[in-house]
C-alpha cells in the first residue's frame, strides 16, 4: 500500500464551483441549455490558461536553442490522417443499448453485460469501432474531394511540416518543433469537467533525434517534464510517471510513460511522453513521395530521425493547476477560500484596491493601475469593503493586493499584502514594480 495523499473527491465540486462564480470557466451555450462537453473560459479563465500556454512556451521554445516553434492549420486533407493511421486506428469501441439508445465505450464498462443508465441485463448491440475523429468538408462543393478533418492532435502539423522547419532554420537533430493549439476528438463519453471534451488545447513538441540515441532522449524528456508540473507548484505527492503496459502503447510507439495528478476522482494522465520511432516521418515520406530523413555530414550518413514527443493538454493541465491549489483556512473565524497557484500561472500578479472611490484616491490609484499593467497582469477593484475585496482576490489566486489608501496622499506610499501569509508591508509608492520582481 502506498502512504500517499488519497483523492479528494469533494474537491471536484468545489473547483467547478469556484470556476463558475469567479469566471474561470462557464458551460458552453449555457443560455440555451449548455452544449455537452464543450466549455468558454471566462475572464479569468483566459488569463490563466494563456498563463499555462505561456509557461510551458518558455520553457520548451524560448529557452531552449534547440527547439523551434509552428503554428500548423486545423483543418487538414485526408491523406495526413491516412498516411498517419488515424483514419484506420484512432477509434474506440462503442456499443448502443438496446433499452434506452444510450452510447458507452466497451472498454470502460464496469459490467459489460449491464447498461449503466437503465440497468438492463444483456442489452448492448456488438462494438463497432468507432472514430474520433471530426469530419467536414472543405469548400462549396460536397463529395469525397472536399473532405477535410479537424486534427485530433497537434503532432502531424509538426511531422508535415519536418522538411520545411529543418530547411528554414538548418536544425540538426537532436532539434524539437513545438507547437500549443486546439484539437478536437468526438470522444464518446467526455467527462469530469474539462478532463476530457471534444474541443481542447495541447502542447506538444516533436524531439528529432539520431536514433540511437532515441532512449538517452526519451529518458530526459520523462524527466524534464515531470519537473515543469512541480517547479509550478505542484506537490511531488500529487504527481506521478507511469509507465505503460505493452498492451497499452498507441499504435506508434514503442515506449511511453504518462505524467499523472491525483485528481479527485484517482490518478489521471496529464502528458505522455512517448518514443514514436521513426514511425511518423517513413509513413508521411511513403505516402507524399517526399524525402523526410536528415543527411548527417559529419559521419556521412542518412537517416530518418526516430521522434521523442511530450504530448500536454492545455486545458486539462489547467484544471490541475487549480485542483492542486484549491485551498481553505480560518481568518477571524471565518472560512476564507485561497488558491495557492504559482505567482506565473495566476491569473493576476497583482491588483490595485483604493480604499474608497472618492476620485482623490481613485485618481492615483488608477495611475499606478496603469503603471503596473504595463508589466503584469493587474486587476483593478473599487467595489465593496476591502475585506471583501481580498477574499475575492485570494479565491481567483492573486499573489499581491496593493491598497491606496487616506495615508497614500500624504506618505506617497502603499500597503502590499501576501496572498498567503496575509502579511501586509508598507512602501514607496514609486518602488512597486521593482518590490514586485524582486518578491515574485
Ligand atoms: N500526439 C499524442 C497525443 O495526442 P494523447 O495522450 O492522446 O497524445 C495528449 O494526448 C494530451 O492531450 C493528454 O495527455 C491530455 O492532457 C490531452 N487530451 C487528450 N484528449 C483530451 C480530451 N478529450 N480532452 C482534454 N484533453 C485531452
Amino acid at each position: 500500500m502506498s502512504d500517499g495523499p488519497s483523492p479528494k473527491p469533494e474537491l471536484f465540486d468545489q473547483v467547478v464551483n469556484l470556476c463558475k462564480r469567479r469566471g474561470f470557466v462557464f458551460q458552453s451555450a449555457e443560455i440555451y441549455g449548455g452544449f455537452r462537453s464543450t466549455y468558454d473560459y471566462g475572464p479569468v479563465g483566459v488569463l490563466m490558461l494563456r498563463n499555462v500556454k505561456e509557461a510551458w512556451w518558455r520553457t520548451m521554445v524560448q529557452r531552449r536553442h534547440d527547439v523551434v516553434g509552428l503554428d500548423a492549420s486545423i483543418l487538414g486533407p485526408p491523406q495526413i490522417w491516412e498516411a498517419s493511421g488515424h483514419l484506420q486506428n484512432f477509434t474506440d469501441p462503442l456499443v448502443d443499448c438496446k433499452e434506452c439508445g444510450q452510447r458507452f465505450r466497451e472498454d470502460t464498462l464496469d459490467d459489460p453485460g449491464t447498461c449503466p443508465n437503465c440497468e438492463s441485463k444483456d442489452s448492448f448491440t456488438e462494438a463497432r469501432n468507432f472514430n474520433l475523429m471530426f469530419k467536414t468538408q472543405a469548400g462549396p462543393v460536397a463529395g469525397s474531394g472536399a473532405d477535410a478533418y479537424l486534427r485530433p492532435e497537434t503532432a502531424q502539423g509538426m511531422f508535415v511540416n519536418y522538411a520545411n522547419v529543418q530547411t528554414s532554420t538548418r536544425k540538426k537533430p537532436p532539434f524539437g518543433i513545438a507547437q500549443i493549439g486546439k484539437s478536437f476528438r468526438n470522444e464518446i463519453t467526455p467527462g469530469n469537467f474539462v478532463f476530457r471534451t471534444r474541443e481542447f488545447e495541447q502542447m506538444e513538441m516533436e524531439y528529432f533525434v539520431p536514433p540511437d540515441e532515441a532512449d538517452k532522449w526519451y529518458k530526459y524528456w520523462c524527466n524534464e517534464r515531470l519537473n515543469w508540473y512541480i517547479d509550478l507548484g505542484i506537490s511531488p505527492d500529487l504527481l506521478r510517471l507511469r509507465p505503460h503496459e505493452d498492451d497499452e502503447l498507441s499504435h506508434y510507439s514503442t515506449s511511453t510513460s504518462d505524467v499523472e495528478f491525483l485528481f479527485p476522482w484517482g490518478w489521471g494522465e496529464l502528458e505522455g511522453i512517448a518514443n514514436r520511432g521513426d514511425y511518423d516521418l517513413k509513413q508521411h515520406a511513403q505516402h507524399s513521395g517526399k524525402a523526410l530523413d536528415f543527411y548527417d555530414q559529419a559521419n556521412e550518413i542518412r537517416y530518418v530521425p526516430y521522434v521523442i514527443e511530450p504530448a500536454a493538454g492545455a486545458t486539462r493541465t489547467m484544471m490541475a493547476f487549480l485542483m492542486a491549489a484549491y485551498d481553505t483556512d480560518t481568518v477571524n473565524d471565518e472560512e476564507r477560500t485561497v488558491l495557492r497557484l504559482h505567482p506565473s500561472i495566476a491569473p493576476f500578479t497583482v491588483a490595485v484596491l483604493p480604499l474608497s472611490k472618492k476620485p482623490q484616491l481613485m485618481e492615483p490609484a488608477k495611475r499606478l493601475f496603469s503603471e503596473l499593467a504595463e508589466h503584469f497582469n493587474t486587476d483593478f477593484d473599487e467595489t465593496q469593503a476591502i475585506g471583501r475585496r481580498y477574499r475575492r482576490q485570494d479565491e481567483i489566486g492573486t499573489p499581491y493586493c496593493v491598497t491606496f489608501d487616506f495615508d497614500s496622499l500624504d506618505d506617497d506610499a502603499v500597503t502590499i499584502r501576501d496572498r498567503d501569509s496575509m502579511e501586509q508591508i508598507r512602501i514607496p509608492l514609486t518602488g512597486v514594480v521593482q518590490w514586485l520582481r524582486d518578491n515574485l
